[in-house]
């Protein structure tokens, strides 16, 4: 898949889960960081980024209801939220994604390292490293970025973050991951993705708003990965949504 019908999903989904912002292209630049500061080999670079673009793709198959609902989630809507990483590992499989660097990073990203996460439940080494280190990622910016029930972000935010990963380390994440992390962020590395692309509107975002072209690949790749009549159902029912707001 190339990063343009992977973008083109991304902001679909974006549209769906607005809370979330602008926040897979920030975690695509870290990822971009992470992957440059470790001197990864250009392929893994591109596999890492890409699966991070599309690390929460399966919250188009998430009801939206539950994705923005403000208050608490119920065990068994939590239960629904949790399947958002089985949900894309098999629609970007249906597809075509073959690369086993994104469909690591979709499935796996909420796994800890002590067992505690989902969907697997799997521990340590049995964790694929690139799910490992993006998880730490994706923390990252959940914690630092602007939320309905959150205003302090910057700086200050950003401290507390990394003495959250910090804390965790070995527990929920990669220790080297956490290392690496705080070392960009210690030299102004990260500085740019985290303040100037995390404003209120959720706007921010160098791939900008949809455009019909973009659309209609994203059209014809949703189309193609459905199972049956509902899921077809559903996915129209996003992307009306998705050529509502992008007009
Ligand atoms: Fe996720």
């Amino acid at each position: 898949m190339d990063f343009e019908l992977a973008n083109a999903l991304a902001r679909i989904v974006e549209l769906k889960d607005q809370s979330t912002g602008a926040h897979t292209w920030r975690v695509t630049m870290y990822a971009q960081a992470v992957a440059e500061a470790e001197r990864m080999p250009i392929s893994t670079v591109m596999g890492f980024m890409l699966g991070a673009v599309l690390h929460d793709i399966g919250k188009i198959d998430i009801p939206a209801g539950i994705l923005s609902k403000p208050g608490r989630l119920t065990d068994a809507e939590y239960e629904t939220m949790k399947s958002h990483t089985v949900l894309g590992w098999e629609r970007v499989q249906r597809m075509g994604v073959r690369d086993p660097l994104v469909l690591h990073v979709i499935r796996s990203h909420h796994e800890r390292i002590d067992g505690s996460g989902y969907p697997d439940g799997l521990v340590g080494e049995a964790i694929p490293i690139a799910a490992r280190w993006f998880s730490v990622i994706d923390g990252f910016d959940a914690m630092t970025s602007l939320r309905p029930y959150r205003d302090g972000v910057g700086e200050d935010a950003a401290a507390r973050a990394i003495a959250d990963l910090r804390e965790h380390a070995g527990t929920w994440y990669e220790p080297r991951a956490v290392e690496v992390f705080d070392e960009l962020h210690q030299t102004g590395r990260l500085d740019s993705i985290l303040e100037h692309l995390n404003d209120r509107e959720g706007q921010a975002s160098l791939v900008g708003p949809l455009d019909s072209e973009a659309m209609s690949i994203a059209r014809n790749a949703l189309l193609e990965s459905t199972t049956d009549a509902e899921d077809v159902r559903r996915i129209e029912a996003i992307l009306d949504l998705a050529s509502e707001q992008t007009r």
